[in-house]
């Protein structure tokens, strides 16, 4: 059942190369660039006319609509707002009737979700679901699916719903950005070829970057706590790498927008603290350069109080390797694709830590795969 890996986590980790090709397979021309979304009762006039995205989730599939909020705003030039589903109906919200809600969830089945796009429903707006498991009571209330071709996540802890659900994000981003015209059709064409090129790239990662998350673990499986820092996209995979280690190996960890450092966390920062800095860049992207130049300076405010840096870095970026004691190397993509490369090695360190602590990785204690109370 688990086709001879030592648990669902790692074996799901490393189906992760098929669930983002079935999550595209169908929905993208290689040859136009052109994305389609079937079975949609929301027109493409309604997309046109849209004031606004409102994104509802819980946990990772949370972290999945904050990475989705970028490729949203970025392609589609609309507001997107995004809310912990179990927050989102208890402050009265006020989203207006032309503003779409998005709903984000493995299970389809999550009773906060479920409660958040009910009273999206109530106040006017029209729903969309994205969610991996077919009929789920999510995609019966709305009126558009997205499946996450991931299948069956046995896992407690998310892995490849969560990679499947931003490839769903950045194919929906495309979608509306086509439909309001703000994509012209070259770029369109890149965006596909480069989304297309994300499942070989996850293939090099597990293959290149396994031996490595496995020899951290060994000097960083007995830290009390763990900091994960990221900018603008990368910020969600810095939360999402966080939630992965607490929750599998009993870690305290957080994650932290790296530029919020100066403003407080960089007072705990010692030689004991491993902190995973996400210093990623898409060198033929000006945006993208800028960020990392100033995460760069992050993380050498991290390495001047000892600090113990752990650096995910696109190929071929051998300066950054100067700054810190370890660099895990991803290949490099699109800025907006780059998260669903960046989570893999973060996936593995998890995985790593917490058979080294001897925990149960596919059954952590105090925790369900369904959430399915409020
Ligand atoms: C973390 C994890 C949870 C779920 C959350 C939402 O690894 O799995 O945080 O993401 O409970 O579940 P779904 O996506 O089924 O709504």
């Amino acid at each position: 059942e688990k086709a001879g890996y030592k648990h669902f986590m790692l074996k799901e980790i490393n189906e992760q190369p098929r669930a983002v090709r079935d999550t595209t397979l169908g929905r993208v021309s290689l040859e136009t660039g052109k994305v389609f979304l079937p079975d949609m009762k929301i027109s493409p006039a309604e997309f046109r006319a849209a004031t606004g995205i409102t994104i509802a989730a819980c946990g990772t599939s949370w972290h999945a609509g904050l990475a989705g909020k970028f490729m949203i705003e970025r392609l589609a030039r609309l507001p997107v707002d995004v809310d912990y589903a179990s927050e989102y109906r208890y402050r009265d919200p006020i989203p207006s009737p032309t503003d779409i809600g998005l709903l984000i969830t493995q299970s389809g089945e999550t009773a906060d979700t479920i409660a958040a796009q009910h009273e999206l429903i109530a106040k006017g707006s029209k729903t969309l679901a994205i969610c991996n498991v077919v009929g789920a009571a999510v995609t019966r209330l709305a009126q558009g699916t997205i499946t996450t071709n991931a299948g069956p996540e046995i896992g407690v802890a998310s892995t490849k719903a969560f990679t499947a659900q931003l490839t769903a994000l950045f194919t929906f981003a495309l979608y509306l950005a086509q439909v309001r015209g703000t994509v012209d059709d070259t770029t369109s064409l890149h965006l596909v070829t480069e989304l297309s090129r994300v499942p070989g790239k996850i293939e090099e990662i597990l293959r290149s970057v396994d031996d490595q998350c496995h020899e951290l673990a060994k000097h960083f499986s007995t830290a009390r706590d763990f900091l994960f820092l990221g900018r603008g996209i990368h910020y969600p995979i810095a939360l999402e790498g966080a939630l992965k280690l607490k929750e599998i190996s009993y870690i305290h960890a957080e994650g932290y927008p790296a530029g919020e450092m100066k403003h407080g966390p960089n007072a705990l920062i010692d030689e004991t603290l491993p902190v995973v800095c996400i210093a990623t860049k898409d060198p033929s992207d000006p945006s993208s350069v800028l960020k990392y130049e100033k995460t760069l300076s992050n993380i050498q405010e991290v390495t001047a109080r000892s600090g113990r840096v752990i650096a995910i870095a696109i190929e071929g970026d051998e300066h950054i390797g100067q700054l810190v004691e370890h660099v895990i190397h991803i290949p490099q993509s699109h800025e907006l694709l780059l998260p669903i490369l960046e989570v893999v090695p973060l996936q593995l360190l998890a995985y790593h830590i917490a058979v080294r602590r001897g925990c149960d990785v596919d059954q952590p204690r105090n925790l369900a795969k369904s959430v399915t109370v409020e």
